[in-house]
């Protein structure tokens, strides 16, 4: 596997590729990789001739007070399981090759009414940052088809806008959360858990199932909204937000709407802040 920094050799890697008449598939990541993101490049690996991984830790998608300092940065342990996956290169960039005029100073690029709820809500401009650094890296990376994990159901979602706006000609791919033998869903962020926090952490995953059972058994979304908010709570959990939504659009359901629906849930465990979701099939 070859690692690359410059956006020069990145392209002339993927042109030589092209005109051997190979597809490309990219996977972009902040690094930090776990089982997740190797299962999302094990789909790209099945799907195109080539592929392309990306680490970079966005700054323009971290709010003030956020995490962009202590986030992970694992480069070599990177590199050797991209290595193992099967990854062909690896796009490493400085913070000046994806943003040459300087973070602040960047062409943003804003997904409206899909970003206003949920996530986009509690993290102000964080989405912004998501679709504009994943515009970037679209545009040097010249992907046939990427591929994002379903654990950022939102972020998947306001990327498939994104790319259905600008017609831009790259297949959106998701996979699905990989999660431990307990239902904690994999995150680079479950490594800030003290050991008491781990242990309570797996109710996130415990209470959306519940969601689901008992919305199948013909409670209301509305109902229980309420009852997975409180359960969170009473486990220690400061929840931001415990919604039921329509998985189309993340938009609030019909109050009798039975089809389509998908439960999210962000919430803050100590100093840790973790997301999931489950689809109501
Ligand atoms: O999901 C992530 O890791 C990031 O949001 C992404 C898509 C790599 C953009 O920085």
């Amino acid at each position: 596997m070859q690692t690359v920094t410059d956006a020069a050799a990145l392209r002339a890697t993927v042109r030589g590729w092209r005109s051997a008449g190979q597809n490309v598939g990219f996977v972009p990541t902040m690094g930090n990789l776990h089982a997740g993101h190797h299962s999302l490049l094990k789909l790209a690996r099945a799907r195109a001739d080539r592929v392309v991984a990306s680490v970079f830790v966005n700054p323009t998608q971290f709010g003030p007070g956020e995490d962009f300092e202590r986030y992970p940065r694992t480069l070599a342990q990177d590199q050797a399981g991209l290595a193992e996956a099967g990854c062909d290169v690896l796009f490493a960039p400085d913070v000046s090759t994806l943003y040459p005029f300087g973070a602040g100073a960047s062409v943003s690029i804003h997904v409206p009414v899909i970003t206003d709820t949920l996530e986009g809500a509690h993290r102000p401009g964080h989405f912004d940052g998501v679709a504009t650094v994943v515009a970037k890296l679209f545009s040097l990376v010249q992907p046939d088809l990427a591929v994002f994990g379903q654990k950022d159901f939102q972020q998947l979602k306001v990327i498939e806008r994104m790319v259905a706006d600008l017609s831009l000609s790259v297949k959106v791919m998701s996979a699905p959360t990989l999660r431990d033998d307990d239902g904690l869903a994999l995150s680079s962020r479950n490594q800030y858990l003290s050991p008491q926090e781990r242990a309570r952490a797996p109710q996130i995953h415990a209470t959306l199932v519940q969601m689901k059972d008992l919305f199948a058994q013909g409670h209301s979304w509305q109902a229980l909204e309420q009852a997975a908010r409180a359960r969170l709570e009473r486990a220690g959990f400061v929840p931001d937000y415990v919604a039921i939504r329509r998985a189309d659009d993340l938009a609030e359901p019909a109050p009798e709407q039975r089809e389509g629906l998908i439960a999210l849930v962000a919430a803050r465990l100590g100093g840790t802040r973790l997301i999931d979701n489950l689809v109501f099939d």
